[in-house]
């Protein structure tokens, strides 16, 4: 199907394996993009709607298998909802809307960690989505060990946070060659530096689309 908007606001998603610091990162271009004066709403993936965080919790559940199409299907359905319900609507209010997550992590996740064929990715996307896109996505890129380290020290592992380093490794090639494919829609900050130094990259970036 097409989905239509008439977008006045931006859309910005943000990227990377768990423990990249996309959580403290979104706060910054938040609190940034208001300073600029720009209204901005922040909404997540898998999530967002009360429909998709549902979805989310059973996606997430550690001790819940699943099929990884299933797993997939679950992922546009909340997906659709999103779009539906919080994305599309706020950006034709004009708004800028930052998501947690978006289609990338489907080719990552669902794609390069469980090894989904890209064609069917492709086909769910044109479904749900049509030619809809970020305007702007920020993949923060951290070696798998420091991004395991780092979610070690804060929180019990959900069901993705569970899988093994190799794992991780084709997640994060498979982010790179998104980034690859699309150089002018995907930025990559290098998130292995220390926090100040990304914050300095994301300023640049903030500076050039502001
Ligand atoms: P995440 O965004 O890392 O949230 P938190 O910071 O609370 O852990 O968790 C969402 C998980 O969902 C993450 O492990 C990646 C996964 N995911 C997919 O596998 N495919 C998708 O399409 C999306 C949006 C997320």
């Amino acid at each position: 199907m097409t989905v239509s908007t008439t977008a006045k606001g931006k859309f910005i998603t943000l990227e990377g394996i768990d423990g990249a610091g996309k959580t403290t990162h979104l706060g910054w271009l938040d609190r940034a993009l208001r300073d600029k004066g720009h209204k901005v709403m922040v909404t997540r993936e898998p999530g967002g709607t009360p429909l998709g965080e549902k979805l989310r919790e059973l996606l997430l559940d550690s001790g819940r298998a699943m099929h990884a199409e299933t797993e997939a299907l679950l992922m546009f359905a909340a997906r659709r909802e999103h779009l539906d319900k919080v994305i599309l609507p706020a950006l034709a209010r004009g708004e800028w809307v930052i998501s947690d997550r978006f289609t990338d992590a489907s080719f990552a996740y669902q794609g390069g960690g469980r090894g989904l064929a890209g064609h069917k990715l492709d086909d769910l996307e044109r479904w749900v989505q049509g030619d809809f896109q970020p305007d702007l996505t920020l993949y923060f890129d951290v070696a798998v060990k420091l991004g395991r380290q780092r979610i070690n020290a804060i929180k019990p592992a959900d069901r993705f946070e569970k899988e093994q380093d190799a794992f991780f490794e084709r997640v994060r090639e498979a982010y790179l060659e998104r980034a690859h494919k699309f150089p002018s829609r995907i930025r990559v900050i290098d998130s292995n530096q220390s926090l100040e130094e990304v914050k300095k990259s994301l300023d640049k970036v903030i500076l050039a689309i502001c």
